[in-house]
């Protein structure tokens, strides 16, 4: 298990990976606030929206300043956006005095704080099953009539990636723009990229004294390049990264429109900048949205990513998120929005790395990333424990230094190494974060316990032991895979337990897409490297893939809603790996990966264009979610958006391709039971029998356990009961189980994970 230590450098890693930078306003009393107002309240001597929201903080900015006349506009309040689609309102910088002003003023509803947010492929499309012959790519035309919109860090349009070769025109609805700015404009954009904005008077507002060194949708970190690509890129030949993971790049939806809405900078992101992204993306016409980013610990009406996304699945869009890199802790799971698919992150069955020749003729084989092209050729091999004395290390000279991960010091060995300018490095870790690590621009292999049992006991028996070195050795078809990420975010969802979540699992492990050529992909104090495609890890390379996936289903069955679109992923993922043994976690000892980890299991694309039966629901199931959760009507509106909502019906219930139910003595009753419909559709007239997988320690059962329908769309509807004990031993968080509806002489199984938890469900306060 990874410790402390090490995990908070893990976390480092992870977090540098967009800097955020936590800049405190230089107007010490100003903040940013994103205001609800009810439209109906307006006057009719308003033309629209804008115009009232002007006039609104004019007066309050009036009021609050006392030597404040109508010719004097230093008038400290400021509109930043008006926002029409995601919510009816706007978001401002103001003073708390203006703030209080404003709560009077008429039409007033609610107000959340700016918050910062958090950001969160050759192979990849080939381990997806996907081929160009049959399946998702062929009858989806490869989404080439669907438009992926991604909230990031802007691209870099000069990649390969965006090449638009033989792409047929862009969709005549389409409405959104290619903005100018720094090193920008439209005449970068193509049949590919069709759309790039930049959103940032948020984060302007809230450090008013900075410069934003990149202003224009042009990426100057390397994720919204990666991402976007990831989801849509064209096909890159001979792509790698120095030679590792080579072979031809592309985008899970290969001819599906990419539109980048930049709201993530490397100065600070805001959730102001995120929603106006949001909104321009519904009204510029986007098919799917891509979002790998998120925020800690926020309830559902303040999460800026569920409201806008409420009114973006009114639209009829799909929308992808990641669950966050905080794994493989319980509970730290980002985006748990009932309305959203949300992803997590597992690995592929390749493995890139180096092979170390011993001088007693065997070899070894280790992860590396190292872009060096030279072997080490017969290098003196020696052991040197931890390698936590430098002084010494400096000693050693021209050989090859094998260090022991004894207690959470990797990352000090890998300084110490880097620093003492030896030949090269081996690291014995069982660390399950390596990933982070192995872009080194040292010579540096890394590999487990086991593995180095070898190589020191040969060091140990040969007095003048050598070995030799090759990297950029790239393995595919190892097992088992994919496996859940020890970084994935765990479940379940603090904003809303009652939905299981994550949703499925996706590829995010050292995942090759496009990156900007001039920023370095390994970075030290003598020396960058750059290439055009680099290897990332992390849920956010997850989501694009998913959303990729949505992209195909949505080409292929235009009139799936995104709670079908989401069913079918889900009920058709892959619970078992290459072995045909279950999904392992690597974060919890590669015990059996619990859905609380890998959701449904590991997407599988071809399986879910034909799922038999979908469970679907629409917006009035999820307001009615939101009413049985107990929020104050304030509340659900902020969400909604409607003003009229109807709360007689109201249920936890959702309609929802999964289960979890909560036996704590608290709050649970012994027998918990789940109404779900499921809709036909497959073709003609097909009957269901369920099945359920033992669950230890209850009695679950359906009723009834056989389902006939009578043609394409039909309904029918099923109870799920769970029997057991009031309370679930102490030790046992999670148990789980799987119900399938098995086709009689066909070939669908419709498979929803059970997950039964001792865990309560009040959300953190
Ligand atoms: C009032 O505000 C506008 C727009 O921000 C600005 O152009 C103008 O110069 C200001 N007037 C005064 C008197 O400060
Ligand atoms: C965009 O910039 C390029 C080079 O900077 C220039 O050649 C081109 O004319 C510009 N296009 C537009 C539409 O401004
Ligand atoms: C190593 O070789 C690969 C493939 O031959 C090449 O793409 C890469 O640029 C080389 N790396 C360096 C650091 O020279
Ligand atoms: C492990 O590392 C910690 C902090 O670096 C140190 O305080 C502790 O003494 C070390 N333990 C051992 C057994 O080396
Ligand atoms: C070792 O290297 C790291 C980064 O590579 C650097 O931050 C550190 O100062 C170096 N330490 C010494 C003692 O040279
Ligand atoms: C150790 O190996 C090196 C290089 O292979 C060789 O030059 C040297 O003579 C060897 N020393 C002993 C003691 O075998
Ligand atoms: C909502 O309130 C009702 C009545 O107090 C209670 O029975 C129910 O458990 C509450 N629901 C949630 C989700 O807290
Ligand atoms: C709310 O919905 C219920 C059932 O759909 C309906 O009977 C009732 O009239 C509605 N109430 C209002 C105020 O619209
Ligand atoms: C499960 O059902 C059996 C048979 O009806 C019963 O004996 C047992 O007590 C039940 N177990 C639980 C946990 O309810």
């Amino acid at each position: 298990m990874a410790s402390r230590s090490q995990r908070v450098c893990l976390n480092i890693i992870w977090l540098s990976f967009i800097s955020i930078l936590h800049c405190s306003s230089t107007l010490a009393n100003h903040d940013n606030y994103i205001v609800h107002m009810d439209l109906s309240a307006m006057p009719k001597a308003f033309r629209g929206q804008h115009g009232w929201y002007s006039a609104t903080l004019q007066s309050v900015s009036g009021n609050a300043g006392a030597n404040t006349n109508i010719f004097n506009n230093i008038s400290s309040s400021k509109l930043l956006y008006t926002y029409s689609h995601v919510l009816n309102g706007f978001s401002a910088s103001l003073t708390p005095a203006e703030l209080e002003a404003l709560k009077s003023s008429p039409g007033y509803i609610s107000s959340i704080r700016d918050l910062p947010v958090k950001p969160h492929t050759t192979h990849s499309s080939q381990f997806l099953g996907l081929n160009p012959k049959s399946g998702a790519w062929p009858i989806s035309k490869f989404g080439q009539d669907i438009i992926i919109g991604v909230v990031d860090t802007g691209v870099w349009p000069e990649s390969e990636s965006y090449n638009d070769g033989g792409m047929t025109e862009i969709p005549s609805r389409w409405k959104g723009e290619c903005e100018s700015g720094t090193q920008f404009n439209s005449s970068l954009c193509n049949k590919k990229l069709i759309g790039a904005r930049f959103f940032n008077k948020g984060l302007l507002a809230k450090n008013p004294t900075i410069t934003i060194a990149m202003n224009s949708p042009r990426d100057a970190n390397g994720h919204g390049t990666h991402t976007s690509s990831t989801a849509a890129g064209s096909y890159v030949e001979r792509a790698s990264y120095f030679g590792y993971a080579i072979g031809t790049a592309l985008g899970t939806a290969p001819l599906a429109r990419v539109a980048m809405y930049k709201a993530l900078w490397n100065e600070g992101s805001f959730t102001s900048d995120i929603i106006a992204a949001i909104d321009q993306a519904i009204i510029d016409g986007v098919d799917v949205l891509s979002m790998s980013l998120g925020l800690d610990g926020v309830d559902l009406y303040e999460d800026p990513v569920a409201i806008a996304t409420f009114a973006a699945i009114e639209k009829n869009i799909f929308v992808s998120t990641s669950a966050g890199n905080q794994g493989p802790f319980i509970g730290t799971l980002h985006n748990g929005i009932p309305w959203v698919m949300t992803v997590a992150a597992g690995t592929m069955d390749r493995e890139l790395g180096a092979t170390l020749t011993l001088g007693n003729g065997n070899t070894v084989t280790g992860l590396s990333l190292y872009p060096g092209n030279s072997s080490l050729i017969d290098f003196p091999i020696v052991f040197m424990d931890e390698c936590l004395n430098l002084a010494e290390l400096k000693k050693v000279g021209q050989k090859i230094v094998v260090c022991q991960d004894k207690n959470d010091s990797l990352s000090n060995q890998v300084d110490n190494i880097q620093n003492a300018s030896v030949s090269g490095g081996v690291f014995i870790s069982d660390f399950d974060g390596l990933e982070f690590f192995l872009q080194s621009s040292f010579p540096a292999v890394f590999m487990n316990s086991k593995t180095g049992d070898i190589l020191k006991d040969y060091i140990k028996i040969e007095n003048n032991a050598t070995a030799t070195i090759q990297f950029q050795k790239t393995e595919l078809g190892t097992k088992p895979a994919p496996s859940v990420a020890s970084y994935s975010s765990r479940g379940p969802s603090i904003s809303c337990p009652f939905v299981l979540k994550p949703d499925v699992m996706a590829p995010g492990d050292s995942i090759l897409a496009a990156w900007p050529s001039n920023l370095a992909v390994s970075q030290t104090n003598s020396k960058l490297s750059f290439s055009n495609f680099n290897l990332q890890s992390g849920t956010s390379m997850a989501c694009p893939q998913a959303a990729g996936i949505a992209a195909l289903l949505r080409g292929a069955h235009p009139e799936w809603s995104p709670a079908a679109i989401r069913s079918a992923i889900m009920t058709t993922s892959d619970s078992t790996d290459n072995t045909n043994s279950d999904i392992k976690d690597i974060g919890d000892d590669n015990k059996p990966a619990t859905p609380i980890a890998m959701g449904a299991g590991h997407i599988n694309p071809n399986k879910a264009l034909d799922p038999g039966l979908i469970y679907d629901a629409t917006t009035e199931d999820y307001v009615s979610l939101l009413c049985s959760l107990n929020l104050t009507m304030k509340r659900i509106q902020t969400i909604t958006r409607s003003y009229s909502v109807n709360c007689s019906t109201s249920s936890l219930d959702l309609n929802y391709p999964s289960f979890i139910a909560f036996f704590n003595a608290k709050e649970s009753k012994s027998v918990q039971e789940f109404q779900r419909t499921v809709t036909n559709v497959g073709e003609g007239v097909s009957t269901y029998t369920a099945s359920v997988t033992p669950l230890k320690g209850f009695n679950v059962s359906v009723d009834p356990d056989k389902l006939t329908f009578k043609g394409k769309y039909a309904k029918q509807s099923y109870k799920l009961r769970i029997e057991g004990p009031n309370q679930m031993d102490e030790e046992t968080v999670v148990v789980f189980c799987y119900l399938s509806w098995i086709e009689t002489g066909g070939k669908h199984v419709v498979k929803s994970p059970i997950v039964v938890t001792s865990l309560g469900t009040e959300a953190p306060s």
